[in-house]
């Protein structure tokens, strides 16, 4: 068995932040620097899609404050209306949260738009934008199954709205909101179940709990002044680094300088409440956003993770393939409920666990929102193949679990880390003693 250990500086860039601070520095009036941007291929794809739509973009690497470099994005823009028409479709690749949330924008636009990505993206559900949008007063023509190619025709007379979120997303949230800063009066977007709030918080948006429910208030065309954003590290992937030291007894890793937005850290309170072993250290707010280092040490007993209620769903929805690997590991079984929206992800994310967790001798059994997994894993004759179903998030829970356990694992595609940690394999390399 192998012993990881160290401190880690080089996590990536959070995600979800990297996107929304370029989607904002584009929508902003003036020079927007945006420091510890991600290299990954997702946020690469929607600093392309901007460059596409005529904004002002550079990206460099500068020397980080823990050594080694860090990148910065300098955006300059004129504010909403700055896009531009770019002649061919535009490519979001592998990324959902590009193509929705520049679906938000381009609706504002005086002019046509095509959104296109891969064989993963172009599968995923878009009805889900198509229909605030449409209500907005843009028109959005999709496939006949409600996916890509989306063709947006945008009009500079986008009408607010008042929308009840059907699905917990923050994706449709941050569309609408981007939607609603284009339109003449004010929006509001309920939120039944609370999901990532980045959005709000880095617009200032007002927000308030309305009889149970999140109210979150867009008031149309007022100017967005450009100001800088420093990027945390990303706590969906600093998951993953926790999830190796709990595996490996004896490893003991810190995380620095981790995102622990309330929306995004509760992975941390299930492993810690199953009883893992990980103390958070040095907490802070920057930027709007809570930070601080996870120490994570292996060598505990685990109990086996069981998660069902919603507004936790919501709040681990990306961390979940490495909870129940996790769980499968070290105890045996997991079980999820309430999660649907798991199957509307990079791939049917509960029908992948399933798929590979069989190879690996565990019964599973999968309902439409959730699974159940028994059984634990046994170890089989040959290296047991993963198949990846282009997910980074599926990719990397496996690895995961072979780099602690030992055990013979082979990934059908180890690329598909690179869409949100591209340094993911030099980084395990780093911590194994
Ligand atoms: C994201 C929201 C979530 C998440 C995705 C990133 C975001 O998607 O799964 O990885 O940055 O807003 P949904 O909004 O579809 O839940």
């Amino acid at each position: 068995m192998s012993v990881f250990k160290g401190e880690v500086t080089t996590l990536p860039p959070d995600k979800s932040i990297s996107h929304r601070a370029a989607l904002i520095g584009a929508l902003a009036e003036g020079v927007t620097e945006i420091t510890n941007f991600s290299g990954g291929f997702d946020n690469q794809s929607t600093l392309g899609v901007l460059g596409a739509c005529g904004i002002p973009l550079t990206q460099e690497e500068v020397p980080g404050p823990w050594g080694g470099t860090i990148r910065r994005v300098v955006i300059e823009s004129k504010g909403l209306w700055s896009f531009r028409p770019s002649g061919a479709p535009l490519e979001c690749n592998n990324s959902g949260s590009t193509m929705r949330m520049m679906a938000g924008i381009l609706a504002g636009q005086p002019f046509g738009s095509e959104l296109v990505g891969d064989g993963s993206l172009m599968k995923r559900p878009m009805q889900r934008v198509a229909g605030p949008l449409r209500d907005m007063g843009a028109g959005v023509e999709l496939s006949e199954s409600g996916t890509a190619p989306m063709r947006i025709a945008g009009t500079k007379e986008l009408r607010p709205i008042v929308y009840r979120l059907p699905v917990p997303s923050a994706q449709v949230k941050s569309l609408v909101a981007f939607a609603a800063l284009h339109a003449e009066g004010e929006s509001r977007i309920i939120e039944p179940v609370l999901s990532r709030d980045h959005t709000e918080l880095m617009l200032g948006l007002e927000a308030s709990e309305v009889d149970g429910e999140r109210v979150i208030v867009v008031p149309g065309r007022r100017r967005i002044e450009a100001r800088p954003f420093l990027v945390p590290a990303d706590p969906s992937a600093a998951c993953f680094i926790v999830a190796l030291a709990l595996l490996a007894p004896g490893s003991e890793i810190m995380i620095r300088d981790v995102c622990l937005n309330p929306t995004r850290a509760a992975f941390l309170d299930i492993m810690i409440a199953a009883g893992g072993q990980i103390t958070i250290e040095n907490r802070r707010t920057v930027g709007g956003e809570d930070i601080g280092d996870i120490l994570a040490c292996g060598g505990g007993v685990l109990e086996p993770l069981s998660i069902s209620d919603p507004g936790v769903v919501a709040r681990v929805i990306d961390e979940i393939p490495m909870l129940a690997v996790l769980s499968v590991f070290a105890s045996g079984s997991f079980e999820v409920s309430n999660a649907g929206e798991l199957r509307t992800k990079e791939c049917d994310r509960l029908n992948a666990l399933a798929v590979n967790l069989q190879r690996l001798g565990c019964l599973c059994e999968e309902s439409p929102d959730g699974m159940r997994v028994s059984g634990g894993v046994r170890a089989q004759q040959s290296p047991v193949v993963v198949e990846c179903f282009d997910d980074h998030r599926i990719a990397m829970s496996f690895a995961i679990a072979a780099r602690a356990t030992g055990m013979a694992i082979e990934l059908s595609d180890s690329t598909v880390v690179g869409v949100s940690f591209p340094n993911f394999f030099a980084l395990l390399e780093s911590l194994e003693v």
